[in-house]
């Protein structure tokens, strides 16, 4: 790609000789270019100036209206269009719920591990966070119930709770049906608001995502965000969230869309053009043949040359594989010999809170080819064997 300018257009940068498995970003080379090419021009043929207007604030009626009936094949339970808010993609729905239901210093727990970039947002508001532990089957509810009976007893109360149920990054996990059942009940006794990251509903590769906390739980327990990033892609800056009516009233009067209007109307215009020719339909199923194939090229790879000790799970969906390697391995004092031997994968201590746990990797299967997850795995094998 040629550019006229000499300062950067895009956020990641590239290391030569390095496999940078550390970036959880889509490979531009599965970017739908031609699709957004021709959602743009049919957009502006029909709607004219309307498609440059500022936008109703709750975002673009036909893009709310196809969300209702995506939502209503993808989950449990479909959203009523007042329960829906266009948003400037997840990471702008969170910042945004932390402006209107948080005040700074506020208690809020997060699931851990998690995704550190929403941790970095949490903490901008700035909110006092607080670590859930979390396992194989996601987050740990009795010890939730236990924190949350103790936050009770000191008179404190936890205003939201950050989690990733489906799909999770880091660890590729998704939460059990019984325990999103038992977090949505634990939830709404405690009268904390579950914020709900379901970014990758739409990558699941072997059967359909499971209900989200969101269909599951009664009425205004939880504010569900999603987003276009990982389905078509992220330079739109597009997402949404799906809460009770009364929350999303609350957003949609915020400051920011009474001086704006809705967010990025014109790319939401043009995303709903996307999704009801069908173009959606089929830039999905390309993906997931896509990334299923990444997947198990990559997990293929980590079988044959991974040494004796490393255990991982391959994940469902998503984009990424969470590694442990062996109690007395470093992922993070690992990192300079690997990027030597020309791999590199972000330390798992990123991910928490607190405790970390020293001896996990997070490796992201969506930037590069097959063959090169191939090479990034025996080059990692190699460097954990000759680094250790
Ligand atoms: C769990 C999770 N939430 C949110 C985001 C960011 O989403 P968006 O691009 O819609 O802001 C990511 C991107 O990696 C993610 O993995």
């Amino acid at each position: 790609m040629h550019h006229a300018s000499n300062l950067p257009v895009v956020q990641i940068v590239h290391r030569p000789g390095v496999l940078d498995l550390g970036w959880g970003h889509p490979d531009p080379a599965v970017l739908p270019v031609t699709v957004l090419q021709r959602a743009t021009a049919t957009v502006l043929a029909r709607y004219g100036a309307d498609a440059l207007a500022y936008g109703a604030e709750r975002g673009p009626g036909p893009l709310i209206e196809w969300l209702c009936t995506r939502l209503m094949d993808t989950d449990a339970r479909a959203p009523e269009p007042a329960d829906v808010v266009i948003t400037a993609g997840a990471s702008q729905a969170l910042d945004l719920l932390c402006s209107l239901c948080t005040t700074p210093g506020d208690p809020v727990l997060v699931e851990s591990p998690t995704y550190h970039l929403a941790v970095r947002i949490l903490r901008d508001h700035p909110l006092d966070l607080i670590a859930v532990p979390s396992d194989a089957d996601g987050i740990d509810v009795a010890a939730l119930e236990a924190l949350l009976a103790r936050m009770a007893r000191r008179g404190k109360r936890a205003r939201m709770l950050y989690f990733i149920p489906t799909h999770h990054n880091p660890t590729g996990v998704c939460m059990s049906l019984e325990r999103r059942k038992a977090l949505a009940a634990l939830a709404a006794q405690y009268g904390v608001l579950l914020v709900e990251d379901d970014v990758y509903r739409e990558l699941s590769y072997d059967a359909p995502a499971p209900p989200s906390v969101w269909s599951l739980a009664p009425p205004g327990t939880v504010a569900r965000i999603g987003s276009f990033s990982k389905s078509l892609a992220p330079g739109l800056r597009l997402g949404y969230l799906t809460a009770d009516a009364s929350l999303t009233r609350r957003l949609i009067g915020s400051g920011l869309l009474d001086s704006g209007g809705g967010l990025n109307p014109f790319v939401a215009l043009t995303v709903a053009e996307v999704c009801t020719s069908g173009d959606f339909d089929r830039t999905v199923a390309y993906l997931h043949a896509t990334y299923r194939e990444r997947r198990d090229a990559l997990a293929d790879g980590l079988r044959d040359y991974l040494p004796p000790g490393c255990r991982f799970t391959v994940p469902g969906g998503g984009f990424f594989q969470w590694v442990e390697l062996p109690a007395e391995i470093d992922a993070g004092a690992l990192l300079s010999c690997a990027e030597k031997t020309g791999v590199s994968y972000l330390p798992g201590s990123r991910f928490y809170l607190d405790a970390p746990r020293h001896n996990t990797l997070r490796l992201a299967f969506s930037l590069y080819p097959p063959h090169q997850l191939v090479e990034a795995a025996r080059r990692l094998g190699e460097a954990i064997t000759t680094g250790a």
